[in-house]
């Protein structure tokens, strides 16, 4: 077995800022009811660009990051749940857009958890020694699936992408990645896809997001902390080993609580959801390439850890 690490990072977000107070032009809300729930000001939306648009200008960054070309790459995982095709993929748009060719295309779809899910999936091609560089994006156009109606959803939300390169090794890189699902309580957040009438049966045109808030809350309060206990303990370090803790970005009153449980300053935690809002399969990758565009990775040892739909949730020790 060889070990995988991270040697490309890149992230894209679309031109049209919209802050909560643009929201509060269209819709009954404030900037002061967002912000004080839940850390957001301001998202991003994909007016002109699909879904892989945006995954490949990640994609494209964190590939010239790592200093190869897209012809190195020799597979392609894209985590996302809002694209415009059902299929093909969004990886194989992906592989059209930058020309790599020689890559083996495909998405997960593990919702918020989804980069944790595709960063899982791609170190074992990696490691097993199959692969020698892979491309793992999480990208989402969410707001051609939220209803731009429910206040309760819409402002909570952001578009962008965000990639990394993984490469074979002999040096630590991704130490251990876990990943759980809780299927049994799926409509705590789902969205529905469109189904055609029929002759046979009737069709449905629900198509938005649906979140039963409170529940999520909970869910990510007291599993995240869990699985991040579980990989800590299995790897003999605790949190003091930690020096930043990059978790999905949905929330910062989640972020805080789970800091507030772990025992851990919430300094460790990095945070821009401010920005960005709530990009799904985006936020943990959107989050490292800032992160390493401060300098802010290097040598240090990160936990990244996923939550969303599904429901799924896991995490991965990351040395840098
Ligand atoms: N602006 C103003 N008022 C609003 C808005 C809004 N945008 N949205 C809802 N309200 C109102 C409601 O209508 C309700 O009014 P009422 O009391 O008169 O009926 C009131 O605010 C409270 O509504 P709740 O839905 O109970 O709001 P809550 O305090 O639970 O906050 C929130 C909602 C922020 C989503 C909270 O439940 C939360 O933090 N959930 C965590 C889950 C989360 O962040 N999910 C994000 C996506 S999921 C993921 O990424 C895994």
């Amino acid at each position: 077995m060889y070990n995988t690490k991270i040697v490309g990072l890149g992230h894209y977000v679309p031109e049209l800022a919209v802050t909560n107070d643009d929201l509060a032009k269209i819709l009954d809300t404030s900037d002061e009811w967002i912000h004080s729930r839940t850390g957001i000001r301001n998202r991003y939306i994909a007016v002109e660009e699909t879904s892989y648009e945006l995954a490949a200008k990640a994609g494209l960054k964190a590939i010239e990051d790592s200093g190869l070309t897209p012809m190195d790459i020799d597979m392609i995982v894209v985590a996302t749940f809002s694209s415009e095709y059902a299929m093909p993929s969004v990886a194989c748009l992906v592989q059209k857009e930058i020309g790599a060719k020689k890559a083996m295309c495909f998405d997960v779809n593990a919702a918020c958890s989804g980069f944790v899910y595709g960063l899982d999936v791609a170190d074992q091609f990696v490691k097993t020694g199959k692969y020698s560089n892979a491309l793992v994006i999480g990208s989402e156009k969410l707001s051609q699936i939220l209803d731009w109606e429910d206040r309760g959803t819409c402002v909570l939300f952001g578009d962008g992408a965000g990639a990394v390169v993984l490469q074979r090794t002999e040096d630590d890189g991704i130490i251990e990645t876990i990943n759980y699902a809780i299927g049994e309580d799926f409509d705590c957040l789902y969205a529905k896809n469109k189904v055609n009438k029929t002759p046979y049966y009737e069709g449905s045109d629900e198509h938005a997001l649906l979140m039963n808030g409170q529940e999520v809350f909970q869910f990510a309060c007291t599993k995240v902390p869990a699985v991040i206990k579980e990989i800590l303990a299995k790897n003999n370090l605790t949190t003091e080993d930690i020096d930043v803790f990059v978790l999905h970005q949905a929330n910062a009153r989640i972020i805080n609580k789970i800091a507030k449980r772990m025992k851990v300053d919430v300094n460790k935690f990095y945070m821009n959801m401010d920005k960005y809002g709530n990009t799904s399969a985006a936020s943990i990758p959107i989050a490292l390439s800032e992160l390493e565009a401060q300098g802010l990775l290097k040598g240090k040892k990160v936990v990244v850890a996923g939550f969303g739909g599904g429901l799924t949730y896991g995490c991965s020790l990351i040395q840098f």
